[in-house]
């Protein structure tokens, strides 16, 4: 059983211990908030002792392996805290709001060998997952481009927070490396390397909220791929959507509904023009067989949150447990923050910025 040390006793930290309790992979060892009634909840909920210090916390040898989960103005202090250990680490996003940062603490756990698993979640989504195996056993051919949505109504969030907890730090953040982090991290998984961004940003309304009200960003890949990324904070109903183009195929990626939308160019000559092309003189009829031939593969998927809880706790347990190397460690991260960084950059300073050079 892996005895953790928790860094952090929040509303996070819980919805990940929860995810898979009852599988008895972990247990609670130790526990350090800055909220000591935060650590006594926590404590009475799931056990473990309760910690009064950071240094209590990383000098226990009882603990194996630590999860930190904090205001993410919090995480880079705790990682140089828990790095040197060399245990373990899950390490909930953003690192940072500083790309230079998070490299440094990428290199930090390469020199104590301690690995690092960022929690980018929403690539451990069932339709992620579906759509990371389908392109790997599926050729592609070249890509073409990379186009996505997250549009949200940015009051809602920024309301329940000044009622309720107005020093909260989702006040304080922009969404883009906040939030959207989940989706550019996505990008990148696909896309690869970015070479530059250009980006327009808008912040027409006086209001405390620190994200963009709307940002366009034109994003080239190193292998000259096409990207664009859309945020919104005036949008009145939520989308968050991936569309992804190949030489051989198109896929969409929604949340919500109709998750996994695949749509193949047709394959053979005889698919792309129909076994009789010579009398198909009317427009339509000579493109019926590529229309048919691309109608689209939908795959909905239920469970979309929790599963992907279960599914990043799992690949944490796998790290831990069997020293399997994390799938989003800090050079992801770095990779991720550099690209949020450049979106903002470039609309705040009306140039194009190339996101290596942060
Ligand atoms: N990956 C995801 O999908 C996902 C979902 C929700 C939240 N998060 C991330 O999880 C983190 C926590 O979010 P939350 O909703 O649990 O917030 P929260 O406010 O419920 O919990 C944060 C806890 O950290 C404690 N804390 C803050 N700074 C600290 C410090 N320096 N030392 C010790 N304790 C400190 C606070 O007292 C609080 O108990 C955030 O960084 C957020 O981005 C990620």
């Amino acid at each position: 059983m892996i005895r953790l040390g928790l860094y952090g006793a929040g509303n996070r930290t819980r919805a990940l211990l929860n995810s898979l309790i009852q599988d008895q992979f972990y247990c609670v060892e130790s526990v350090y908030d800055l909220n000591l009634k935060a650590s006594e909840s926590l404590s009475e909920t799931f056990g473990g002792k309760i910690c009064r210090t950071p240094e209590e916390l990383v000098e226990n040898p009882e603990v194996d392996a630590f999860m930190i989960s904090l205001s993410p103005f919090d995480h880079a202090e705790a990682l140089r805290k828990v790095i040197p250990a060399g245990k373990p680490v899950f390490v909930e996003k953003p690192v940072s709001f500083s790309t230079r940062e998070v490299r440094e603490l990428a290199e930090l756990a390469d020199k104590y060998h301690t690995p690092v698993q960022v929690g980018f979640m929403r690539r451990y989504l069932p339709e992620s997952i579906a759509m990371l195996d389908f392109i790997k056993q599926n050729e592609p051919g070249k890509l073409i481009c990379i186009d996505c949505n997250w549009f949200h109504h940015g009051d809602t969030e920024m309301n329940y927070n000044l009622y309720h907890q107005p020093d909260n730090f989702r006040l304080k953040v922009s969404q883009i490396p906040f939030h959207c982090c989940h989706l550019l991290d996505i990008m990148l998984l696909v896309g690869g390397n970015v070479k530059e961004v250009s980006s327009r940003v808008l912040k027409i309304f006086d209001r405390p909220y620190p994200s963009p009200d709307d940002l366009i960003s034109n994003i080239e890949f190193e292998n000259g791929a096409n990207g664009r990324f859309h945020y919104s904070s005036m949008v009145y109903y939520t989308e968050f959507t991936y569309r992804f183009h190949f030489e051989n195929y198109s896929i969409k990626m929604n949340c919500g509904q109709n998750n996994l939308e695949i749509y193949h160019r047709p394959r053979f000559r005889t698919s792309q023009v129909g076994a009789d092309p010579e009398h198909a003189k009317d427009f339509g009829k000579f493109n019926s067989s590529y229309e048919s031939f691309c109608l689209p593969q939908i795959i909905n998927f239920n469970t979309a949150l929790p599963q992907a809880n279960e599914n990043i706790m799992f690949n944490f347990v796998r790290m831990v447990r069997d020293g399997i190397p994390p799938e989003s460690d800090l050079h992801v991260a770095a990779r991720v923050q550099a690209l949020a960084e450049a979106i903002e950059l470039s609309g705040k300073e009306k140039r194009t910025v190339i996101p290596a050079e942060l």
